[in-house]
């Protein structure tokens, strides 16, 4: 008797009553009667004595195989490894010639907006403060090679304020509306699905959203805010919060105590999953969020204010502090900025050391 072996790059869900059998790797979902699935685990369990006509069957859709897979190369569990395969593209485009390119994508264009959510500005309910009309004329201080030059994580910040103008360019320059309409687009007669910001984003959706956590910031109230980006304000979400707390938010980095203030990254996957459905959209989020990162943080450099940055922070507990909706709405990032000593070794390292 030849030996199958078991496709390896699978999982089961029990859903509806059903055993769904998903094959991430070729993106391919079946639903198992019992005796396919007692089937599987017999032959994982290496107890197949004679094969039948459901091994047969299983090895027609490559759940069984007849030779044995290869083992990756994989440090991470299985859960990362589920979504890296699970989000590769797999299949090549079948367009034979670039107008019949054009024309799907043209379709692609038309359908996308017809699903389009209404409003793809977020504005979260709470007392409304103002911020004061960006000063651009900040970032013509520096060259752009000083400005990169300057660039660089820091651990040390002193607790000095910041004043309401840097705060309020910061959020703009990175965040905000700033070239206003999408004019290439309505010019040449399109709709202006997206928005263009100092950030490229997948589509221009621009997933992420910045809640601000505001320390010590001059004419400010210390509290969490959501950075509203159309009135080019800030919302009030909650109550302020201390460096005990950012500390323990960042899962016990002391890096961000005396910041003077900071931004979480908000992913909301209700902004793009209705344009991009399937799970490799994921990964698009993820890349905005480090766009967004680095202009904040060469903003920042412009502006001469410090920063450091986390991805280790408390989902659940940001979460919750930001009084978000449910999973579909994901902290991701948290970008702390202020004054300090321009150096990447937190003081307690250093003196860890002596
Ligand atoms: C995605 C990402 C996650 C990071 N997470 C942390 C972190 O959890 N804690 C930290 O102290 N620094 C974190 N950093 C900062 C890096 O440690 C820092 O960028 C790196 O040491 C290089 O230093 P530089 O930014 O000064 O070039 C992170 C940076 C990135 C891009």
């Amino acid at each position: 008797m030849p030996k199958l072996h078991l496709n390896t790059d699978l999982f089961f869900l029990l859903k509806d009553q059903d055993i769904i059998l998903w094959d991430y790797k070729n993106h391919q979902q079946f639903t198992l009667s019992l005796a396919y699935f007692e089937r599987l685990v017999t032959h994982s369990r290496g107890n197949v004595e004679e094969l039948n006509e459901i091994d047969q069957s299983l090895l027609n859709e490559g759940i069984l195989l007849s030779e044995a897979p290869p083992v990756p190369i994989w440090q991470w569990d299985k859960l990362s490894y589920i979504f890296h395969i699970g989000t590769r593209n797999v299949v090549e485009d079948s367009h034979e010639t670039i107008e019949d390119w054009v024309a799907q994508y043209v379709s692609d264009c038309e359908t996308a907006v017809q699903i389009m959510p209404p409003k793809m500005l977020i504005r979260r309910e709470g007392a409304f403060s103002s911020l004061p009309t960006p000063d651009l004329s900040y970032l013509n201080q520096h060259s752009f090679l000083d400005i990169l030059k300057g660039r660089q994580t820091i651990r040390n910040f002193n607790g000095s304020p910041v004043s309401r103008e840097i705060l309020s360019t910061l959020l703009f320059v990175t965040f905000g509306l700033f070239h206003g309409p999408w004019a290439e687009l309505s010019d040449a007669g399109l709709r202006e699905v997206g928005m263009r910001k100092t950030s490229a984003s997948g589509g221009g959706l621009h997933p992420n959203e910045a809640y601000v956590s505001i320390h010590n910031v001059e004419g400010v109230k210390p509290g969490i805010y959501h950075y509203d980006v159309e009135r080019h304000a800030l919302v009030l979400i909650n109550d302020a919060i201390n460096d005990d707390n950012i500390s323990a938010l960042c899962m016990g980095q002391p890096f961000g105590r005396g910041i003077a203030f900071g931004v979480f990254l908000v992913a909301y996957f209700g902004k793009i999953w209705w344009k991009y459905p399937h799970s490799r959209g994921y990964r698009v989020v993820l890349l905005d969020a480090g766009h967004l990162s680095q202009t904040f943080q060469l903003v920042a450099s412009s502006l001469g204010v410090l920063t450091w940055m986390t991805a280790n922070i408390h989902d659940v507990n940001v979460s919750s502090l930001l009084k978000l909706e449910g999973v579909h709405q994901s902290p991701l990032h948290f970008l702390g900025t202020g004054y300090g000593e321009k150096s990447g070794i937190y003081s307690g390292v250093k003196d860890y050391f002596k």
